[in-house]
């Protein structure tokens, strides 16, 4: 048994370093959620009331370090999605937000078409009707019109495109079909010290379940009561930084 709190203190370089990605040439996907203590992921809805400032600059870093935000359309409606605004550490842009929906029904005047660097990239199939493909496509987005939305369809296409640094905030949905077909190679998990209670759901829903996939703990911050924790799929080359 380790002790993981009182750690040192850990600045902003530290955390780049902290939650550097491996080397990879093929999409490798982290996860990164907040949640209760009592397992809930949503307050009135919304993550907001879920976070701590350490969760902030948290999720600030891992965007920096990301090439591609990947995030359910359920999400970006919710949370009012608009374009990442930091550069991806050693490039002049931010990373494009890819969002997946299998309607292409979203607002081609939300913030995530209108509020963006970079274009948004939208990950559909020919079985969204035309118009709402098109007029996303009219408002600037980047419409990739896969066979299908399944996890490896998905990363396909981000690793074709060369974004392999793949950072996925969510929400539940998308990530259940990402730990359904076993596509989740990275958990950042912020326990936040609030109890919730509620109907909110988990940071992982649907999918068929299987059997429960191992995780090696790489990495536990605290801060002011928040654990940010950092697990990585087990039987990884590093397990332990
Ligand atoms: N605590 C946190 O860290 C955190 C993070 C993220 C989200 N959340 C919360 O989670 C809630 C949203 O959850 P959600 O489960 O509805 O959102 P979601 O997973 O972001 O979005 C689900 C939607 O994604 C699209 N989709 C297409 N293919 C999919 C596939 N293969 N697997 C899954 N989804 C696919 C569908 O959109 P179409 O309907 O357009 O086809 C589906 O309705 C919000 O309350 C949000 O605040 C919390």
């Amino acid at each position: 048994m380790d002790r993981i709190w009182p750690l040192p203190a850990v600045d902003d370089p530290a955390l780049v370093d902290h939650y550097a990605y491996p080397d990879v040439d093929a999409p490798y996907v982290r996860v990164n959620f907040v949640s209760s203590l009592d397992g809930a992921v949503s307050v009135d809805g919304l993550s907001g009331g879920l976070g701590t400032d350490a969760d902030k600059r948290v999720f600030g870093v891992l965007r920096q370090l990301a090439q591609v935000v990947l995030v359910g359309a359920g999400t970006a409606r919710a949370e009012g999605y608009r374009g990442a605004r930091r550069p991806t550490i050693g490039t002049d842009t931010p990373p494009p937000v890819a969002v997946v929906t299998g309607s292409a029904d979203l607002d081609p005047e939300a913030g995530l078409f209108t509020d963006t660097q970079v274009p948004t990239i939208v990950l559909t199939t020919a079985g969204a009707p035309r118009a709402h493909r098109d007029r996303l496509a009219a408002a600037g987005a980047d419409v990739a019109v896969l066979d299908d939305l399944s996890p490896a369809a998905l990363l396909a296409e981000l690793g074709r495109r060369r974004l392999n640094r793949v950072l996925c905030e969510g929400g539940p949905s998308l990530h259940g079909a990402l730990v359904d077909h076993d596509a989740v190679d990275e958990l950042c998990l912020t326990l936040s010290p609030l109890l919730a209670a509620g109907d909110a759901g988990r940071i992982a829903v649907g999918g068929t379940g299987g059997a429960p996939r191992p995780m090696a703990l790489v990495g536990a911050l605290h801060e002011e009561g928040a654990l940010l924790l950092r697990y990585r799929r087990s039987g990884d080359v590093q397990d332990r930084d």
